[in-house]
């Protein structure tokens, strides 16, 4: 393992003011968002759209570090025949691959899943390596219900995938995004979310720890703790950044260098207004070292779709709406957005 090099990625990956787009939608999930804005999802579409995200010059080489891709994107080119991984580089951004396979049913426990995709998993990081992939990602899911759920069980069998996942991202010299998400669907208040965020990073700590994880270089992409999207008692941007700052700064260990946050469904601005507080939190407060970012798929995203709306002649606006969005989240990472 070259440790050194791990480190330099992955602190380029949350380089001061910038964070990552997640633009690694499954074809499942990029076609349920572009049936939002009635667009098929052919892959000549799928290909122009995050084209154009990728292109968007000022956002790009401003505000974002990275982008995580989905197999098919890595592999694609623009429309005239630059490949879309050298368009991310140009832009001085590092390309990043979704690994997993995603979340399935986990047997014997009716609500709750497991993450696949760990066989064969070293000779896929070792094709993406050759295809300019610089760090990797991996995504657990834990659902809250009563006191039921999340399990014991479901967190052991989700942190064991991860760690052996990031192990063999380390071995061939991928940083892994480590990305255990506690959904928020759920009428749970946002005590219980706590409590299972913090639950769940102990464990995932212990087992990257017992499975010899070079935590330096590695990112942690985790939800915020927030009120379950149900419930109708909502906690308050200050209440989120203290409880999501508190769980973070007892289960996280500093060697960590960076903590970019999933936006899990919120609206685009409650994302951005939430990662400020938690920033100017943690600027107040001082005691932690790890640099807090974002990697938000849908919360970059959602506006840049609704103005783009599968139009060619909409492409300029689209980027506008990025650059605006990326720019937006860039000053939350320095706890200085005035919002918009
Ligand atoms: P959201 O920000 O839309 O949650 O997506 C981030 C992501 O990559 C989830 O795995």
């Amino acid at each position: 393992m070259d440790k050194q090099a791990l480190e330099t990625i992955a602190q380029n990956m949350v380089a001061t003011g910038k964070g990552i787009l997640a633009a690694d939608e499954s074809s499942g999930t990029i076609k349920k968002r572009f049936d939002t804005i009635t667009v098929e999802s052919t892959e000549t579409n799928r290909r122009d759209y995050r084209e154009m995200l990728f292109s968007t010059q000022d956002a790009m080489a401003n505000y974002i570090s990275g982008v995580i891709l989905f197999d098919e994107t890595i592999r694609q080119q623009a429309e005239n025949g630059t490949g879309l991984v050298d368009i991310i580089q140009n832009m001085g951004c590092l390309p990043g691959i979704k690994v997993d396979t995603g979340a399935k049913d986990f047997a014997n426990h009716d609500g709750e899943k497991v993450t696949e995709g760990l066989d064969g998993l070293r000779e896929r990081l070792q094709e993406y390596v050759t295809l300019g992939a610089k760090f990797a990602k991996w995504r657990a899911v834990i659902n809250i219900a009563n006191n039921d759920l999340p399990t014991r069980s479901c967190l052991i069998a989700n942190t064991h995938a991860l760690a052996r996942y990031a192990g063999l991202c380390q071995e061939n010299g991928l940083v892994p995004i480590v990305e255990p998400e506690v959904i928020m669907d759920g009428d749970h208040t946002i005590e219980r979310c706590f409590e299972v965020t913090a639950a769940v990073l102990q464990m995932l700590y212990a087992t990257l720890k017992e499975q010899r994880v070079h935590l330096e270089g590695t990112i942690l992409k985790p939800n915020m703790v927030l009120s379950g999207t149900q419930n109708p008692n909502q906690a308050g941007i200050e209440q989120v950044a203290e409880m999501t700052l508190d769980c973070l700064t007892a289960n996280v260990p500093q060697t960590v260098p960076g903590i970019v946050f999933l936006s899990g469904g919120q609206s685009d601005i409650d994302a951005t207004a939430h990662l400020d507080a938690i920033n100017r939190l943690a600027k107040a407060r001082g005691k932690t070292s790890w640099k807090l970012s974002f990697s938000y798929g849908r919360a970059l995203q959602a506006p840049v779709l609704q103005t783009w709306g599968g139009k060619a002649e909409n492409r300029q606006a689209a980027q506008d709406a990025f650059t605006h969005r990326a720019k937006m989240n860039g000053l939350a990472t320095l706890g200085q957005w005035q919002g918009g």
